[in-house]
């Protein structure tokens, strides 16, 4: 091979301070899991000896412990954006020790490629295969890995041996032109290709590779509670009764699923639905249940922007590589969440909320409007432009001391214009077509959690003016109860009064 081989130590001594580095990969798949290890290690021994270390970050979306673990613990971020999920750096952005710039997914590429965000130092990619022309076969996520591999100033390879170099062929490849110049987006069915199997790189930019061996380290799921299977079927329930009332096609539509326990449950129930067909998805993350849904036929092909299996479903996986070759597409973000694309294909949407309110707008990313969870990920790019949008939730949190549904949410991220069907383990509210009013008295019956019920039925009394009722003055009032009491069941309107 033409390149320097390194160790990740001898490629994280060429970063410094202040340098802005990209990475391969979207969630922990197709991330790099060695060379950021040594950063932080690099960064913890300069502060031991009082100099300051600290670089931007950029990737696809959330990363894993060997990233965002590790840094976070060293405190060696400046800037990091656009999405997270490793509580240790949730700490640090809520502390206000890492600016955190949670964007929506599909937009970050191009914001890159404009110079939004300043010069990329450093891209590290992870491959599975590389030859001397730079032509790369890339791991298991794509992420923004096109856009940072062409403004970065130079390349650090991690080329991990558990990657198959069969994966060639599941990759999509696509750097869509800027605007004023952009075409539209040719993909008219989730299975369409419009790019290459491999991503080139200036050659001459690659300074080194790391040889590693890992799989990718997804955390396994915990079997779905009763709760995430009532959501589950609520879900399946709804979507059932829009196919048979004829309001989706006999073909299906593509779906989108987002990650977790309850979206994994969502789809075991959808392939074990005798009423729906099988059905394709245009989706960001494809999670273990896909996977079995791909070999029962039930789902017949899966576009992502990664494949977020479990060690166990990878090697699954890999060991059988070829049926899935027709089977999975990874595009990068820009393309698996593209807003032209999703409208086009008709995408239904479903998405996981931490909590919404009597008129239908979600909390997707603030606990209790001040405190970052992960961030708004691709549900912004999906719920704006989804056929059908789903967002779903338990209707409560902490054993009941906090309802899921309350007056008004605290941080809005998809106002009740987006919002079409709302899900707890109660039932199903559906959104469309109804009046503030009438969404309020749909989401408190079908939703709301008992317990809360008649203080959310008070709320709406309170408000007599203007079309959407609320009182301003006690909307929060559920909030502030939990804070001063531990419990929203506390709320007193009358207080604010
Ligand atoms: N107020 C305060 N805390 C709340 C809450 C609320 N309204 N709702 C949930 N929580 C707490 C839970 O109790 C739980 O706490 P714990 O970790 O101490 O047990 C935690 O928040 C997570 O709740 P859970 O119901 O398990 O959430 P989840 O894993 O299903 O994730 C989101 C829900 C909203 C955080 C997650 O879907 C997300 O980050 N969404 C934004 C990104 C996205 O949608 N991407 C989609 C495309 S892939």
């Amino acid at each position: 091979m033409a390149f320097n081989i390194l160790t990740a130590q001898e490629a994280a001594e060429m970063i410094n301070n202040g340098d802005t580095v990209g990475l391969s990969g979207f969630t922990a798949p197709g991330t790099p899991k060695f060379i950021t290890e040594a950063i932080a290690e690099k960064a913890v021994r300069e502060h031991e000896a009082g100099r300051p270390f600290k670089i931007n970050l950029f990737t696809g979306a959330s990363t894993s412990d060997h990233v965002d673990g590790v840094m976070s613990r060293a405190n060696a971020y400046n800037m990091r954006a656009p999405y997270q999920n490793v509580p240790d750096l949730r700490k640090r952005i809520n502390a206000h020790d890492c600016h955190y710039f949670d964007r929506h997914l599909s937009e970050m590429a191009q914001e890159v490629r404009y110079g939004t965000y300043g010069e990329i130092d450093y891209a590290i990619i992870e491959a599975a295969d590389i030859n001397d022309k730079g032509e790369i076969v890339l791991g298991c996520g794509l992420g923004n890995t096109p856009t940072y591999a062409k403004m970065a100033k130079k390349i650090f390879i991690e080329l991990n041996d558990k990657l198959p170099k069969s994966l060639l062929g599941m990759h999509d490849v696509y750097l869509p032109l800027d605007p004023p110049y952009r075409r539209e987006i040719p993909i008219y069915a989730a299975n369409d290709r419009i790019g290459s199997p491999i991503l080139k790189v200036d050659p001459a930019k690659i300074v080194g590779v790391v040889h590693t061996s890992s799989y990718d380290c997804v955390k396994p799921f915990t079997a779905p509670d009763e709760v995430s299977k009532q959501i589950g079927s609520n879900v399946v329930r709804f979507l059932v009764g829009e196919y048979k009332a004829g309001r989706l096609p006999k073909e299906f539509l593509p779906l989108q699923s987002g990650v977790g326990n309850v979206a994994n449950a969502v789809l075991y129930d959808l392939g074990e639905s005798k009423e729906l067909p099988p059905f394709m998805m245009y989706t960001e993350v494809i999670q273990d249940a896909v996977l079995e849904l791909l070999m029962k036929g039930k789902c017949t092909f899966a576009s992502t922007c990664s494949m977020t299996f479990t060690d166990k479903t990878e090697e699954t996986l890999f060991g059988d590589i070829k049926f899935f070759h027709d089977k999975i597409l990874m595009r990068p973000a820009e393309i698996s969440n593209n807003p032209e694309v999703i409208r086009r294909i008709g995408v239904i949407a479903m998405n996981t909320a931490l909590e919404a309110d009597l008129f239908g707008s979600v909390n997707s990313t603030h606990v209790l409007g001040t405190r970052m969870m992960n961030g708004i990920g691709g549900s912004g790019d999906f719920t704006r432009n989804a056929y059908l949008s789903i967002f779903s939730c338990p209707s409560v949190s902490k054993g009941g001391l906090i309802s899921n549904i309350v007056p008004m949410v605290a941080h809005p991220d998809h106002s009740e214009h987006s919002v079409d069907i709302l899900v707890t383990d109660q039932g199903i509210a559906d959104l469309r077509h109804k009046d503030p009013v009438e969404r309020a008295y749909e989401i408190i019956n079908n939703c709301a959690h008992p317990d809360y019920r008649p203080l959310l039925l008070d709320y709406l009394n309170l408000g007599t003016q203007g079309q959407t009722p609320h009182t301003l003055k006690a909307a929060f009032a559920f909030h502030n109860a939990f804070s001063e009491t531990g419990d929203m069941r506390n709320a007193d309107y009358a207080k604010y009064m």
